[in-house]
Order: C-alpha cells, then sequence, then structure tokens
C-alpha cells in the first residue's frame, strides 16, 4: 500500500506559513493540519481547568490526551475549532494563548501526548501539515518539505494585519518582543526545537508574495493541481 503524501510547511509564526499551508492543501484537496491550533486548544483547556504546568503536569498530560477536539471547515478556508463543541476559534488566537501554548509544548511528554492526534490527519488523498516539528518529527518520512521565514519585523506586521482581521487590536513594537521571545523559546527548546529538517527546503519569504510562495513550492512539488 503506496503511504498517503504529506507536505510539511513549517517555521516561526509569521512567516507565512498557516495561509500557504491552506492554499495548498484547498488547491489540491487534500487536508490541512493546522498543529499550532492542538497547542493552543491545549493552552486554553488548561488555562480552563486552572492547572500549572510546574505543579500538575501529569494532569496535563491526561488532559492532552483527552481533549475533545474537533476542527470544522470555515468559510475563510481554515478551520474553526471545536473544545468538546465550544467554538474556540477567536479565543485562540491571542498572543497570550500562543505563549501559553509554547510553554506546554516545551514538554516532551505533552508534545509525546499530541503525537498521534496530529498524525491521525493523515488521510487520502494527502495532507499539508503546518507546524514546528512537520518535517523533522511528525511527518519525517513526507515527500516534499519547507521552511519558511522572514525578518522578525515581518512577521510582527503581518501577524498585526492577521490579528486585526480577527477583530484583535494589538501593536506591531509589541508582537514583535512577544513574537520574538516565542520563536526564541520554540527554537531553543530540547523537544523537537523550531529548526528546518536536513531535507527542507528553506525560503525566505520577507521579500515574497503567497502566489510567489505558492509558486516555489509548485515548482518543487510538481503537483499539477496547484
Ligand atoms: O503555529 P502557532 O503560532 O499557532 O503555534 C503556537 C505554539 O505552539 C508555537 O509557538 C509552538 O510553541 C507550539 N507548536 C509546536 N509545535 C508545532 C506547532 C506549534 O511546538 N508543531
Amino acid at each position: 500500500m503506496t503511504e498517503v503524501p504529506v507536505i510539511t510547511i513549517d517555521g516561526p509564526s509569521g512567516s507565512g506559513k498557516g495561509t500557504v499551508s491552506q492554499q495548498l492543501a484547498a488547491r489540491l484537496g487534500w487536508h490541512y493540519l493546522d498543529s499550532g491550533a492542538i497547542y493552543r486548544a491545549l493552552a486554553y483547556a488548561v488555562e480552563l481547568a486552572g492547572l500549572e504546568l510546574t505543579e500538575e503536569k501529569e494532569k496535563i498530560v491526561s488532559l492532552a490526551l483527552e481533549l475533545k477536539l474537533a476542527f470544522k471547515p470555515a468559510a475563510d478556508g481554515g478551520a474553526d475549532v471545536l473544545l468538546a463543541g465550544t467554538d474556540i476559534s477567536s479565543s485562540i488566537r491571542t498572543e497570550e494563548c500562543g505563549a501559553m501554548a509554547s510553554k506546554l509544548a516545551a514538554d516532551g511528554d505533552i508534545r509525546m501526548a499530541l503525537l498521534q492526534r496530529q498524525r491521525d490527519f493523515r488521510q487520502p488523498p494527502g495532507l499539508v501539515a503546518d507546524g514546528r516539528d512537520m518535517g523533522t518529527v511528525v511527518f519525517p518520512d513526507a515527500a516534499h518539505k519547507f521552511f519558511l521565514t522572514a525578518s522578525a519585523q515581518i512577521r510582527a506586521e503581518r501577524r498585526y494585519k492577521q490579528l486585526k482581521e480577527k477583530g484583535i487590536n494589538d501593536s506591531i513594537p509589541r508582537l514583535f518582543t512577544v513574537i520574538s521571545e516565542r520563536d526564541a523559546r520554540d527554537a531553543g527548546r530540547t523537544n523537537s526545537p523550531l529548526i528546518p529538517a536536513a531535507d527542507a527546503i528553506v525560503l525566505d519569504t520577507s521579500e515574497m508574495s503567497l502566489e510567489q510562495v505558492i509558486g516555489h513550492v509548485r515548482q518543487k512539488v510538481g503537483y499539477q493541481s496547484l
């Protein structure tokens, strides 16, 4: 039996990986995994349950294993995130939730508890997986791996626009600081750090439009429908 094909798109926040991945998945008619949303949903659930990472890690691991999470296609091409039936899509998009997710994501046991849930997204006809360790840990056998980067300033500006579109007001200088902190934590951790897989193609998207990034991907993967 041939394996279901996977394209992995990893990179720091604001590198454009979310938009690119969603577009690729839509154009190919493939499934889309927003792995960051899983870490964010866990952070939301941990906060709701009032659990502390330092003292109650085992409970957090259990919560991660049992998380009643569902993704529902949204009008904007993305997915609504439902936790036990409640739509938490907007609540998990704040930088505060991102920072909490990043703290939980540094723990190896918590990552392990979320691993199979991510692999289960690999369903025919194919999967575009977006995250930090898609190409290194979750789908190491993916046929095509990309790692998107962009300057910290550009990433903060993109994030500002994204949040604004979702009705969340923030400021570019503040986002620059919090995103830089989060990326430093994600890149510096021992467990699944934010690094390109050895066989990933690294693309700096600072000066590139969405169509240009998709053009590069199309050239590399050669799928006709892109
Ligand atoms: O991609 P997003 O910004 O939604 O991810 C939120 C946080 O979740 C990241 O900063 C990172 O710490 C964590 N994450 C991860 N591995 C992934 C996806 C996200 O550690 N595959």
